[in-house]
Formats: structure tokens, C-alpha cells, sequence
């Protein structure tokens, strides 16, 4: 069966990813889909950058609008961020009738609404596991492994770059500028850091959450944030002596009163699991009235790690689209037909 083609819309750190993680595991992630994933198409601005970061055979430009407009493409992966052209260039290629997988939790979270109405009116999906915890697939556990449960609450450790930084300035003695600039230099920051350190990027994340879990539309400016810019070293010491870690989590729970949605430092008590993440890992417990406590960690920024959650998510249109000739759609976990590796 022909391979699904796929448009990249920006090759930055988690495009090369995408690109170089679905060359690695092409076979594997054709077993899983049904069918081959392929990337024909990139639209960046340095060409010249972009086409040596890929093979010969993808075609790359410069207009981002040439890859919407190509009919072979059916899968759009926007990868731009920001909520300036990128919501444009989304818009575009839901009405387009292309499917999109994006990475833009700015951009889901100010205007998802308008989005996933487009989408919804098109017939053609929007997805965005990479917005929210990178790599974790927590977009699924909410969706998926937990949608029997009535949600109560959850809490997590959303950003990266802050759980870095504090961290750094907790084992290491680092400044908050020293530990910014690392952190900006492994690619964990955003385009503009502000967002990290003011607890904004966190309450994106927390806002499409709250949205799924609680069944409500994106609201972010309804969310209180607040960042860690106002932490010194000493609050961070003080803590310490008194049994506990200073995490910046995002948390949204299901009150009398409604939703609450809120990202600010908080004293987590030293022995908890969540106040034992470190560096740029991403950890979520979310609280459901069957299941109980659940917990999610894992690498929620990087190049591969988002690229993870990035093709998961090309999978599962791939497979929406996929029949076999005896009209079976493919089983993601089992096939034994195509099983090669015996136990030993
Ligand atoms: N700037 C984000 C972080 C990247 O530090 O977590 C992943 O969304």
C-alpha cells in the first residue's frame, strides 16, 4: 500500500527529530500503522540548512503554502509554533482537508477552540501529543487509558527548562542565568524563554489538560500563572531544611465552584516521587475516581523525545486511514503474520 506523505512545516530541533526518528524506525512504524510514513515535503526558511538535514528525495521550500496546497500531502505537521502565521498556516490546511499533527500548545491553547471547531466542520484531525509533557504520551492516558474515570484532579511538573533550572540551582549552586543559558543551549527553552521562566509555556500545557480532562474549552486566560523569576537561592535552601523541594507545577482540579487551572511554585514534601524530578524530565499524577493516583514521567522537552509523541500521533491518523485488502484495520500491538523475532 502507497505510504502516507506527510509535510513538515518547519525543520528545527524536534523536525530534525521527526525526520530522523522515522528513518531509523521506518519498518517498525510501518508494522505498527498499517502502511509506511514518509515526510516528501519540508517548508523552511533556510532551504539550504533544511535540504542538508534531509535525503534528496524531499522536496524542500521555502512557502509553506506549497506543502497545503500539494495534493499528495495528507498529513500537515506543524512545527512553527508561536500563534502568529502558525494559526494561519493551520487554518490553511484544515480547510485544505489535511490532517494536522502539531506541537503548539501556544497556539492550541489561546485558539484551540476555533481549531478543533474547523477541524471538526472539515471532517480532518487535529493532534498534539507533543504539545504537553513532550515525550510522556499523556494526551492518550487521558484520553484513552484513563477515559472511563471521572477526573479529579492533576498535577504535574509541565516545563522542562524551570524544573531545570531549579535543579541546577538546587544540586549545583548555579545561578538562575547560568542554568537558563544550559538550559537554552540543550534546546529545552522556547523561541522566547520569557514563557518558560513566567510559567507561561507550563500553563499552556496545563490549559489543554484541563480541557480534555475536564471537558471544557481551552480557556488560558482564565488560568492564573505564575513563574519561578521571584525564586532565590535561599528560598530554594529554606525549602530544603524544611523537608521540601520547590517544584513550578501546573495543576487543575474539578471544584464545587468549577475548574481551577493554575501553574505557580509550589513546597512539594521532599519524599514525594514528583519532588524527586529532576532536570528537564516532566512528570504528571492525575487523580481519577476509579483508577485512583496514576502517574506519568519522562523526558518532556528535546529533540527525539518530542519527535516520539510527534510520530505517535502520525500513526494513529495513518491507521484512521488504513484497511487492509481483507479490510482489517491494523492492530497495533499484535500480528502475527508479521512476527520475525522468536523468545530465546
Ligand atoms: N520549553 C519547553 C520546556 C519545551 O522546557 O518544557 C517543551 O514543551
Amino acid at each position: 500500500m502507497k505510504a502516507i506523505q506527510a509535510g513538515l512545516l518547519g525543520i528545527g530541533t524536534v523536525g530534525t527529530g521527526v525526520y530522523n526518528v522515522l528513518q531509523r524506525n521506518q519498518a517498525e512504524i510501518k508494522r505498527r500503522a498499517g502502511r509506511g510514513i514518509e515526510i516528501t515535503m519540508v517548508a523552511d526558511l533556510d532551504t539550504a540548512r533544511a535540504q542538508s538535514l534531509v535525503g534528496p528525495d524531499v522536496k524542500v521550500v521555502n512557502d509553506a503554502r506549497a506543502v497545503i496546497a500539494n495534493p499528495d500531502i495528507d498529513i500537515v505537521i506543524e512545527l512553527i509554533g508561536g500563534y502568529g502565521i502558525a494559526r494561519q498556516l493551520v487554518m490553511e490546511a484544515i480547510e485544505a482537508g489535511k490532517h494536522v499533527v502539531t506541537a503548539n500548545k501556544a497556539l492550541l491553547a489561546v485558539h484551540g477552540t476555533e481549531i478543533f471547531a474547523a477541524a471538526h466542520r472539515r471532517g480532518v484531525m487535529v493532534a498534539f501529543e507533543a504539545a504537553v509533557a513532550g515525550g510522556i504520551p499523556i494526551i492518550k492516558a487521558l484520553r484513552e487509558g484513563l477515559t472511563a474515570n471521572s477526573i479529579e484532579w492533576i498535577a504535574g511538573i509541565i516545563n522542562g527548562t524551570t524544573n531545570f533550572i531549579l535543579s541546577e540551582m538546587r544540586d549545583k549552586g548555579l545561578d538562575f542565568d547560568v542554568a537558563l543559558k544550559d538550559a537554552q543551549r540543550l534546546g529545552y527553552a522556547e523561541a522566547d524563554p520569557t514563557f518558560d521562566i513566567e510559567g507561561v509555556d507550563a500553563a499552556h500545557k496545563a490549559t489543554i489538560m484541563s480541557a480534555i480532562a475536564f471537558g471544557i474549552p481551552v480557556q488560558f486566560d482564565k488560568a492564573y500563572v505564575e513563574g519561578i523569576t521571584k525564586l532565590g537561592a535561599q528560598d530554594i535552601r529554606y525549602a530544603e531544611q524544611l523537608g521540601y523541594r520547590i517544584k513550578l507545577l501546573g495543576i487543575t482540579k474539578r471544584t464545587s465552584k468549577g475548574v481551577e487551572l493554575r501553574v505557580h511554585p509550589s513546597l512539594v514534601p521532599a519524599k514525594r516521587l514528583i519532588a524527586n524530578v529532576e532536570g528537564a524530565m516532566n512528570a504528571v499524577v492525575v487523580q481519577g475516581d476509579a483508577v485512583g493516583t496514576t502517574m506519568y514521567y519522562g523526558k518532556g522537552a528535546g529533540s527525539e523525545p518530542t519527535a516520539s509523541a510527534v510520530i505517535a500521533d502520525l500513526v494513529d491518523i495513518t491507521r484512521l486511514h488504513t484497511v487492509d485488502a481483507a479490510n482489517r484495520v491494523p492492530h497495533l500491538a499484535f500480528q502475527p503474520d508479521q512476527m520475525s523475532d522468536a523468545v530465546v
